[in-house]
């Protein structure tokens, strides 16, 4: 018998993603989408690319959503929403996959990097970080993960093997990681207008961008070390997508390019969703997949490391990652119902 899945903010674009790929899960039969101001809408009005998957299916509000019975419900809500409704989530469901901020953090590190108190700091404790490709066995462990954000989950996986193995030195890292403006939300703003975005790139949040606390808490778990990263996340005219292009120093001598791909490749290699390539990644090579493409290079000249990585930002940068939790909470093989073939041309 299918897990019965609920997804709370199944209207936005994390949501319509999940509920995209859930339709194709052979284990997985979606019975509750929420939404707030879209609640009452048929998910197919909303989204006609859904209609045939789901002709039934209507948004219904948190207060009324029948979530008794659920086996695993998807938390898609802006940052700040979910701690509000997770006490009685918890007290209901056995397992949450949050996709958004509030669990990620330390309580401490939270307020620092959101310049809020966490208003539920006594749940934090049960969710795992949910980047199974470094955190798999805590994950296997907990009832509950809270899904790292779309540049996290690029920039740390995209770094990870230098740092697992004291290649480059742990501060001074820089990534500049670009994204397509589905990365941002449906929600209405200016900055999301077609006429703000096309033909135009723009750095964003300089110094101080929130997502840059989950990836040096990533990598400094990987290393073993405290890692410091300067991230300048950019917006670029395209709808779905993540670039990052990382720096590093070597602290190691005769390092080459091959040496550093046969390192990667070696480290990926049982992991189902990630492609070391030998010529650089294109976002569109993970369109709608739940992959993540990678390539490294020495450069003698000027002694550095780069790496590159991308992603679609919905996919292995959300839905994808979330439903991926999923399957190893709910003890099924972790890439049961994930797309792995992008969407070419
Ligand atoms: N977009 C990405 O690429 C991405 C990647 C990784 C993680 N995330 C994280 O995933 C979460 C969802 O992101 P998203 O891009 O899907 O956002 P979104 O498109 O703005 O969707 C937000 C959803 O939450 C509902 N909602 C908004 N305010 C609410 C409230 N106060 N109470 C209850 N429901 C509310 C919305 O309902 P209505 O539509 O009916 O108003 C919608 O269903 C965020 O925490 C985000 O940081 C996003």
């Amino acid at each position: 018998m299918a897990y019965r899945i609920g997804v709370i903010g199944g209207s936005g674009y994390t949501g319509v993603e999940l509920l995209r790929i859930l339709h194709a899960h052979p284990e997985a039969e979606v019975s509750i989408a929420t939404a707030d101001s879209n609640a009452g809408a048929k998910v197919g009005e909303l989204y006609p690319s859904l209609q045939a998957a789901y002709p039934h299916l209507a948004f219904t509000s948190i207060e009324n959503a029948e979530l008794e019975g659920l086996d695993l419900v998807f938390v898609a809500l802006p940052h700040g929403a979910s701690q509000s409704i997770m006490t009685s989530l918890l007290a209901t469901v056995p397992h949450v996959v949050d996709l958004g901020a509030d669990f990620r953090l330390p309580p401490a590190l939270y307020k620092e990097w959101y310049g809020e108190e966490h208003t539920a700091p006594e749940l934090q404790g049960g969710f795992a970080f949910g980047l199974p490709e470094v955190f798999r066995s805590s994950i296997k462990g907990s009832a509950h993960v809270a899904s790292p954000g779309c540049y996290p989950t690029v920039s740390s996986l995209t770094l990870a093997p230098l740092l697992a193995n004291g290649l480059v030195a742990p501060e001074g890292i820089l990534v500049d990681a670009m994204s397509g403006v589905s990365g941002a939300g449906r929600s209405a703003k200016v900055t999301s207008l077609f006429s703000e975005v096309d033909g135009t790139i723009a750095a964003y949040g300089l110094l101080s961008h929130r997502h840059t606390a989950e990836i040096e808490l990533v990598l400094s778990h990987v290393a073993g070390a405290p890692v410091s990263v300067l991230f300048t996340p950019h917006l670029v005219p395209m709808v779905r997508g993540i670039h990052a292009t990382a720096h590093a120093r070597p602290i190691q001598s005769g390092l080459s390019t091959e040496a550093l791909l046969a390192l990667y490749r070696e480290y990926y290699a049982d992991e189902p969703f990630v492609v070391v390539t030998d010529a650089p990644p294109t976002t569109k090579a993970c369109l709608g997949a739940n992959t993540l493409h990678i390539t490294v290079r020495y450069d003698e000249r000027t002694d550095s490391v780069l790496a590159l990585g991308v992603i679609d930002n919905l996919v292995k940068g959300a839905s994808g990652q979330a439903i991926q939790n999923a399957n190893i909470l709910l003890g099924i093989p972790e890439a049961t119902g994930l797309p792995i073939t992008g969407l070419m041309p």
